[in-house]
């Protein structure tokens, strides 16, 4: 199981927001075939292992995954028909799928065709990988994030509006793998008069761009911002953010990372809408000059949030607290 588990990772940016998924064919301690889900709308990870297979199954055959087989026409046809298909005899299982449309109907269906059917090995493995994806199945709603860039004391930006880089560049390009790993990247209306920033993932690897939300009541933008280049934005006039997240919460998204200033980061914490909070700390201060982050010094608290991380990168700090 650890091994499906590994040959499913590398594709962590290109199958969000389905999860990852690993799977084997094992005779006698050997390996014979692997497969994962590479890429989102593909194969399954079964199909892919079975193509790889190229002999006839006995009793002695037992197939690997990391997570339960669907049992549902999706974009694919159902794994389960396949594996009963295939003459395979015995399964073992890693996690149950939480997603509703799966959850314990794969195992049952291949358990009344008569196959051995083992389930959790290496469960809280196979959970760890899929964090947002058994939240946003668990919880009815996606996982959100919400990442800041800090001076020492604190503050977010120059209150006189004049432009600096608050965290070094290393932070800066951390923060494209944190885009990079979430489903949609959610701002406010100043961020982008203010910043006109770009707001994509701009990572060294093959990636799907998360989405891009912005939350306005400004009815007309400009549509040659570089914003609104890639044609991925959605504005939305919604303010209850209860609102905006339940909306998500019917769409294919796991997760969100909140990049905006104070005003909508607060509105967030306030309405306890933050699972993590991603802090890159500067060793230097802005002073009187800067407009502060929080509202309320116990908000983080207050968010039921923890420390769970803490780390240099570069001359900065990047700290995590998490529910
Ligand atoms: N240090 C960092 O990590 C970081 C990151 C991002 C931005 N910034 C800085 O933050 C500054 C802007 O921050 P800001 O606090 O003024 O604005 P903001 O949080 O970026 O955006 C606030 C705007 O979001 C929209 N909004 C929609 N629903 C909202 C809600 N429920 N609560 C609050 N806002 C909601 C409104 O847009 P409309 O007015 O269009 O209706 C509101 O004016 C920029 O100068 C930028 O440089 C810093």
């Amino acid at each position: 199981m650890k091994r499906a588990i590994e040959i499913s990772a590398p594709y962590k940016y290109l199958t969000k927001p389905n999860p990852m998924v690993g799977a084997l064919i094992v005779k006698d301690g050997e390996i014979l075939a692997e497969g994962a889900h590479e890429k989102f709308g593909g194969p399954h990870a079964e199909v892919n292992c079975f193509n790889a297979f190229k002999d006839k199954f006995d009793f002695d055959h037992v197939m690997f995954c990391t997570l339960e087989p669907c049992n549902h026409h999706g974009k694919t046809p159902p794994c389960t028909e396949k594996i009963i298909a295939s003459g395979i005899k015995k399964i073992v299982i890693g996690s149950l799928d939480p997603n509703p449309i799966v959850a314990g109907k794969g195992i049952k269906r291949l358990r009344d065709a008569g196959l051995d059917v083992s389930v959790g090995i290496l469960a809280p493995e196979v959970r760890e990988l899929n964090k947002f994806f058994f939240f946003k199945h668990e919880n009815k709603r996606p996982y959100v994030t919400i990442k800041i860039a800090s001076s020492a004391d604190w503050m977010s930006h120059n209150r006189n509006g004049s432009t600096t880089w608050i965290t070094s560049a290393a932070s800066r390009s951390d923060v494209q793998k944190v885009r990079a790993e979430h489903d949609v990247i959610l701002t406010g209306g100043n961020t982008v008069r203010d910043d006109q920033p770009r707001m994509d993932a701009r990572v060294e690897f093959p990636t799907l761009q998360p989405r891009k939300i912005l939350l306005t009541s400004q009815e007309e933008w400009d549509s040659n911002l570089i914003f609104f280049k890639d044609k991925n934005v959605t504005i939305n006039k919604e303010r209850n953010l209860k609102e905006v997240i339940k909306d998500l919460s019917h769409k294919e998204i796991n997760s969100v990372l909140v990049e905006a200033g104070p005003k909508l980061v607060n509105s967030f914490l306030h309405e306890g809408l933050c699972d993590q909070l991603i802090v890159y700390q500067s060793p230097d201060s802005l002073g009187e000059g800067g407009v502060p982050w929080f509202e309320d010094n116990r908000i983080i608290d207050k968010c039921g949030l923890s420390l769970k991380s803490s780390y240099t990168i570069d001359r900065d700090k990047k700290t995590i607290f998490e529910k």
